[in-house]
């Protein structure tokens, strides 16, 4: 794939090189377009070595190759990592003083921009508006990071990780491409682009969280959230309006295709993944919690490496208790800020294994009455089953007391288009 990367003068320009990495060991081909100000944190020969390619910020280098129409005309992904306010405004106005904003005019491939920059100015007015001009056009803007901006500074704002920008990038284009769009179709009786959810609003979950424990550890969990994103591009495929928030997806996002574009929210923790679903779920008519969420979360976040401790004699062999606490059950907290109202419609999964207490189906019963939701899609997982498998048996329950339907073994865009189906009878005929 030929991607442009355009990078504008933000200190997390630093990041775009490890993005730019990313792609290039991927196999596809970079074309960095930085702005002048971006030089300013990282010059012209990082990027021309890392990308193989000359590096120009203006229009009047090799013209004869028409460098300000060519670039754009001819890349299947422009991303611009980190996206400034100054030229999110450029982009929403339609300038196009620079190669990196003429590249952004001329392109008809997907562009997904993904801003940085201190808090104040991502919520500014005129930012907010000029990213709704650039989505209501078709562009995918990611959602900052929150976390420790330049300086001391702390709120939504930053770059997110370069895995996590790649990962967004590759869904963007999956949901784009007409090719793998038509192999979805084909594939899959249930999952036609038959537009049949168009006009509703869905946030799907996806992936695992991962709860830190010092800056280099986690605790996380083994979902590779293929299944999520399975859902998200069938919905997409159906017409539907989608937001992915997506647990720490990597090599997860690509597969099967979808008709519409996905908004990538990109997470981490339990706690950031609820705080992506609230702002979210104000404005949607569905929410499929497919994440797994960690349950627990280390008390204590330690700032600086753990280590061993060593004795003197070289005896000590003593190891640090970490201490957990409880995270918000999610879907819980959905159903309860939903109160009396008719939406969102909410989905939970429940991953069971079945014991002695009762089967899959008897687990998922009562789990569907404690959680409240709507509909309870039960995965049947063992130690060698489901987990980052391509196939997948779930069973769907309805908590207005509709019969079981039972799918698989399926593929995960399989079950996504019959979990789609049951949402489906439970949406009113003229939503
Ligand atoms: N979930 C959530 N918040 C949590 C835990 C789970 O929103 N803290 C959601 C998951 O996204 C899923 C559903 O709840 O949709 C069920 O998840 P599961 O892990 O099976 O349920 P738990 O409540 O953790 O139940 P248990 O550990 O007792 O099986």
């Amino acid at each position: 794939m030929r991607v442009v990367l355009g990078v504008s003068g933000g200190i997390a320009a630093y990041k775009a090189a490890s993005l730019l990495r990313r792609f290039t060991e991927s196999g596809h081909d970079v074309t960095v377009v930085p702005t002048e100000a971006a030089l300013q944190f990282v010059g012209a020969p990082t990027w021309a070595a890392l990308s193989g390619h000359p590096v120009a910020t203006d229009v009047w280098t090799a013209v004869d190759r028409v460098p300000h129409v060519r670039i754009g005309q001819d890349a299947d992904l422009v991303v611009v990592a980190p996206a400034t306010a100054d030229l999110l405004a450029k982009a929403a106005t339609g300038q196009a003083g620079d190669l990196l904003t003429a590249t952004l005019l001329t392109a008809r491939c997907p562009v997904v921009f993904a801003p940085a920059m201190h808090t104040e100015m991502w919520l500014h007015p005129a930012t907010q508006a000029n990213v709704a001009t650039l989505r209501s056009r078709g562009a995918h803007v990611i959602e900052p990071s929150s976390g420790r901006l330049t300086g001391a500074d702390t709120g939504p704002g930053r770059l997110p990780e370069p895995e996590d920008l790649y990962a967004a990038c590759l869904a963007v284009v999956a949901a784009a491409d007409p090719a793998v769009r038509a192999e979805a179709a084909g594939d899959d009786p249930h999952g036609d682009v038959r537009g049949d959810l168009r006009g509703v609003r869905v946030l799907v979950t996806a992936g695992g969280t991962r709860e830190a424990l010092d800056p280099v550890r986690y605790l996380g969990n083994r979902s590779s959230g293929k299944q999520g994103v399975a859902l998200a591009q069938v919905a997409a495929a159906r017409g539907a309006e989608v937001t992915l928030v997506a647990c720490n997806l990597s090599a997860a996002v690509g597969g099967s295709g979808s008709g519409g574009a996905i908004r990538v929210v990109p997470v981490e923790s339990a706690l950031d993944l609820q705080a992506a679903v609230t702002t979210a779920c104000a404005d949607v008519d569905v929410v499929v919690m497919c994440a797994a969420v960690a349950d627990f979360r280390p008390k204590h976040y330690v700032e600086t490496k753990i280590k061993k401790t060593h004795a003197a004699d070289g005896s000590d062999d003593s190891a640090p208790v970490i201490e957990l606490v409880r995270n918000p059950d999610i879907l819980a907290g959905l159903v309860v800020g939903r109160g009396a109202a008719a939406r969102p419609i909410i989905v939970g999964f429940a991953a069971e294994t079945g014991d002695e207490t009762g089967s899959v189906v008897e687990l998922a019963r009562v789990k569907l009455a404690r959680k409240g939701c709507d509909l309870l899609v039960a995965n049947e997982v063992g130690a060698t089953k489901t987990f980052g498998e391509d196939t997948n048996t779930v069973h769907l329950l309805f908590a207005d007391g509709r019969p079981v339907v039972t799918v698989g073994p399926a593929t995960k865009s399989d079950v996504a288009a019959a979990v789609w189906d049951g949402i489906q009878v439970l949406l009113p005929a003229a939503h």
